[in-house]
């Protein structure tokens, strides 16, 4: 939530900071602004709306100077406005800082500063961190900095430039990302290395409580205490193009469609035995007593399709959970037990406090994640890498595939009796197997249509086929604000029936031909009560065909397999839906891609 960019070289800021915000709109995008330091003239512009108000507002405009910071927001503390956008400065206009994160005694400090004679314009936390910063200079920015850092309670990714040492920018990070890209006598901050990498591949992937002054281009790392540190500088293998629409009119059709390529990358030198691409090997595995996957969202969702797939292979009681729900339970975790967290971006605050409280009682956490040294893949034991690439758009598609398919090498990977019945060959042809069902798009197009202006729609399903539910109505929520419920099917005659009139749509995957007479049992209630039946299957779901209104049909596959591309026509649906609404499909309201706050 909130992007950060910064930049300090011999190059005009200007045009670094608005495309590197252009890529980082998708992590907040109510309000945005620029800090350019020019010696001691700051310049800060700032505006309400999406990022391309402040594009429009900065046409044609000018600035000089070689240090510059911009920011676009999610909104926390305040509405989105003109005062609350970032950067904010102090009383004298002599500091500009940018925040991503909360600051929890923001208003006991902003007290203080008031009786001291300070005045705030606008309703954020960050405006109190600029004025301390101000009321506490001790002649030297990153003493300042660390100095107020020590009062604050919450979490941040802070940078601050002061025309009291116009060469240097001074950042900080508590729990919300920060990563420093390195190039040839210039360096670039950002709270996602993707919005940088088609400056640099270099990067330093700033730790808790880590403060980097930045001057003329060079930088040191040091802790609260001032104490210097050294931090790896890794090369990320992302390539620009995979951050970029190339072409595509938003960046989730582009990444549905190029689905088949990303998880060929997912699989690629995993699928052999004894594969050195899997982080814990089976004698390992077998000591565990039991496994908990938590994770929020998209995420969890894919998570309930590991549950079956571990419990199957390796006999072990498998607990799915909620990151938000986990980390304020008192779950009996204990070192016999493995977690296994699930995360496309790796920051989000729930899966990290989650995974922190795993590690306390000594389980041993496994990651899934897809952003190269993100928070979870640092902190967790092992990780696994999903390697589907940057994801950009709010909803998550190609990361939840990835999510899938890697739980399902894993649980390969350890099913020497193969209890799954499932060969790795079969497993090679998912990249084939999704492309194929990407085919189903046109009448994709037809179905969206008939339900775009629906009030309700229901995803039902079971087994696995109810995880999929639950995504599927997901992706329809957030991007097309239709109501859509997941129901596992047989829980509708206990009560969600009622709500089943002439014409409602229920979208039912069959995946699982063990449940096919069951699901097709609970597909006649809803017909019964008059319900517009949309059937996901293949050849063994014939039953379903008949007694559907439109069928959806995919490529015959293993009951495994045919769950995971189950959910391309899914997200196809939500993508078609919210399009034919004239939604911002990469932007949904009130969201943001990375949930870097409680
Ligand atoms: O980065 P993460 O996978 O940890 O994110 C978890 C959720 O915030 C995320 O999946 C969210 O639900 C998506 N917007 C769903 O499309």
């Amino acid at each position: 939530m909130c992007g950060i960019i910064g930049y300090s070289g011999p190059k005009n800021p200007l045009p670094i900071l608005i495309n590197g915000l252009s890529r980082l709109e998708y992590r907040g995008y109510d309000s945005s602004g620029i800090a350019i330091l020019d010696g001691a003239n700051l310049i800060v512009e700032k505006k309400e709306g999406k990022l391309q108000v402040l594009k429009d507002h900065l046409e044609g405009k000018h600035f000089n100077g070689n240090i510059g910071v911009g920011h676009t927001r999610w909104a926390t503390h305040g509405v989105p406005s003109d005062l609350n956008a970032h950067p904010h400065t102090d009383n004298k206009k002599e500091f500009a800082i940018i925040h991503n994160g909360i600051i929890e005694n923001y208003s006991e400090l902003k007290d203080e500063l008031v009786n001291k004679g300070f005045n705030f314009t606008s309703e954020t936390d960050t405006e109190v961190v600029a004025v301390e910063l101000s009321s506490k200079w001790t002649g030297n920015l990153l003493q300042t900095v660390t100095n107020v850092a020590k009062n604050l309670k919450g979490t941040f990714a802070l940078v601050v430039t002061t025309t009291k040492e116009p060469n240097k920018i001074v950042a900080g990070r508590m729990m919300s990302p920060l990563v420093l890209g390195v190039g040839d006598e210039e360096v670039f901050l950002a709270s996602d290395s993707a919005a940088i990498l088609e400056h640099t591949n270099k990067m330093v992937f700033l730790e808790n409580g880590d403060f980097v002054e930045i001057i003329d281009g060079t930088y040191k790392i040091f802790d609260i205490n001032l104490n210097e540190i050294k931090r790896e500088v890794q090369d990320i293998d992302w390539e620009i193009s995979e951050a970029e629409k190339s072409g595509y009119e938003h960046f989730m059709y582009k990444e549905i469609i190029e689905q088949p390529e990303m998880i060929e990358k997912t699989l690629s030198g995993r699928l052999v035995e004894n594969s050195i691409g899997i982080p814990i090997q089976l004698n390992e595995v077998r000591n565990f007593e039991k496994i908990w996957i938590v994770a929020c969202g998209t995420a969890y969702h894919a998570g309930l399709f590991g549950k079956d797939l571990f419990e199957k292979v390796l006999g072990v009681p498998v607990s799915v959970e909620l990151a938000s729900e986990f980390r304020y339970r008192e779950p009996i975790v204990g070192n016999k037990d493995l977690g296994i967290v699930i995360s496309q971006s790796g920051e989000t605050m729930d899966t990290i406090a989650a995974t922190e409280l795993l590690k306390e009682n000594g389980a041993h956490v496994l990651a899934l994640v897809n952003v190269v040294g993100s928070s979870l893949a640092r902190m967790s034991d092992s990780v696994m890498y999903l390697h589907v690439g940057p994801e950009i758009g709010v909803a998550s598609t190609k990361a939840y595939l990835g999510m899938l398919v890697a739980q399902l090498v894993l649980a390969k990977h350890w099913d020497i009796e193969n209890k799954l019945n499932i060969t790795f060959e079969e497993i090679k042809n998912i990249p084939k197997l999704v492309k194929e069902s990407l085919e189903c798009e046109t009448e994709i197009i037809n179905i969206a249509k008939g339900i775009s202006k629906k009030n309700d729609i229901y995803f039902i399903g079971r087994g696995l086929d109810y995880a999929l539910a639950a995504e599927g109505a997901l992706k329809l929520k957030e991007i097309s604000y239709l109501h859509a419920e997941a129901l596992a099917a047989g829980e509708l005659k206990h009560g969600t029936l009622a709500l089943i009139e002439e014409g409602t749509p229920v979208i039912v995957t069959a995946s699982q031909s063990h449940l096919l007479d069951k699901t097709t049992s609970n597909v006649q209630e809803v017909k019964a009560r008059g319900a517009f039946v949309i059937a996901v299957g293949d050849d063994n779901s014939k039953k379903m065909e008949k007694i559907s209104d439109q069928f959806i049909s995919l490529p015959n596959a293993h009951s495994l397999l045919s769950t995971i591309i189950s959910i391309i026509p899914l997200q196809l649906i939500a993508y078609h839906v919210a399009k034919l609404n004239g939604e911002s499909i990469d932007q949904p309201r009130n969201l943001a891609k990375s949930v870097t706050v409680e």
